[in-house]
């Protein structure tokens, strides 16, 4: 296939990770090989706890709870994770702190005021039992799709992101209060320069994504034969195309409903898989395949660009996969040379799990298998 060449063998890798206080993980330390890490626990045992450890290390956030207290262990002040990442030859530690009074991060003994620098160290992505539903629900996930690869590729998108959500709330918060609406206005400008960046690059992103996916698509799903087209939605109709003309005429609407209607907070990818919507073009099983085709051309894409390498977290992998897509998987990520941490209930549920590094995991206490 025509991505394979030019893998770099100084790629970015996760090292270690030690957890303490973690929802029911009293202490771990785990220390990571390059390619496979298998993680193998029965039940509530600790497993996607682990996976979301890594996950709030590089977002910031749960993907399953908004409550940060609830991943402090129970009757607990303070929860503390930790990891080392070797990325373009350099070592990085990164600490992340939760407690009563908030969130300290920490690179290298130095205090971070944003979660941006351990999104630059930790490229994560995720897949999970709920992944496809990046196709089944509203338009966020797939906005988190184009934007998560906008942050790494192209330095401008965050900056201009921070000015278009500012003014946003802003201006939503404006349209909300009798006493000031008109001001709603003001943000305007604000919105309408960040926002024709944010589009561009979006759009670009897309663009330059789409032979990945096709090509990944082909692999994970040679029975396919999928014709796969993406259509990008800026957030405002296509009869308007003037994002700056749409909010001037658009206020009295605005202060009627009290948010702002159109503008890049509400931009989608139309996705058609052979000429229909996915869920109909594609069983669940495909849908998860379809998922994990955009998650590996992200990867590549920023493998090939920047030399960077993600690391990829797929909890409960036999509940995503059949045997023969999960071999066909496995392949993939170990050409791709891609760092990869699997949960699953049992060893034998994962083919050839012999060069791999692997732990086992019970009530919470991890201890590597040999
Ligand atoms: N803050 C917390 N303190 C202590 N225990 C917690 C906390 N939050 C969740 N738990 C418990 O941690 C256990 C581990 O949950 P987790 O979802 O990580 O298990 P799992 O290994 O992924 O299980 P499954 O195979 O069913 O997906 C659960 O029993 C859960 O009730
Ligand atoms: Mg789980």
């Amino acid at each position: 296939m025509l991505f394979y060449s030019n893998l770099q063998s100084s790629m970015a890798h996760l090292q270690t990770l030690q957890l303490h206080q973690f929802r029911n993980i009293h202490q771990a330390e785990l220390h990571f090989g390059p390619g496979l890490n298998l993680l193998v626990g029965d039940n509530a045992a600790g497993k996607t706890s682990v996976i979301e450890s890594l996950w709030l290390l590089a977002s910031g956030r749960s993907f399953r709870s908004h409550k940060p207290q609830q991943l402090i262990e129970l009757e607990q002040k303070q929860l503390v994770l930790f990891c080392e990442v070797m990325q373009h030859d350099r070592h990085y530690k990164l600490g992340l702190q939760r407690d009563h009074q908030g969130l300290t991060l920490k690179i290298n003994a130095e205090k971070q005021p944003s979660q941006s620098e351990f999104a630059r160290h930790l490229p994560i992505q995720l897949l999970t039992p709920e992944s496809h539903r990046l196709l089944e629900e509203g338009p966020k996930a797939r906005r988190q799709f184009l934007d998560w690869g906008c942050f790494y590729h192209y330095p401008e998108f965050m900056p201009n992101w921070r000015h278009y959500s500012r003014a946003l709330k802003q201006r939503n918060m404006n349209l909300k209060n009798p006493e000031n609406r008109r001001d709603a206005a003001i943000w305007n400008p604000i919105m309408i320069e960040a926002g024709h960046s944010i589009n561009q690059l979006r759009q670009r992103y897309l663009k330059e994504i789409t032979p990945y996916i096709l090509a990944f698509c082909e692999r994970l799903m040679p029975e396919l034969h999928t014709q796969a087209e993406f259509q990008f939605y800026p957030g405002w109709p296509a009869t308007k195309p003037d994002f700056a003309n749409l909010l001037h005429d658009n206020l009295q609407r605005d202060i009627q409903l009290g948010f702002t209607q159109y503008g890049c907070h509400r931009a989608d990818i139309k996705i058609k898989i052979n000429k229909n919507e996915p869920l109909i073009g594609l069983s669940r099983g495909q849908q998860k395949l379809f998922v994990c085709a955009l998650l590996l051309a992200q990867a590549r894409f920023l493998a090939e660009q920047t030399q960077d390498s993600v690391i990829m977290l797929i909890d409960d992998l036999p509940a995503e996969l059949d045997l023969s897509h999960r071999i066909n998987l496995l392949k993939l990520l170990d050409e791709l040379k891609i760092q990869h941490l699997i949960t699953t209930t049992a060893l034998d549920l994962i083919p050839n799990p012999n060069e791999c590094r692997a732990f086992q995991i019970h009530q919470g206490v991890i201890k590597p298998i040999n």
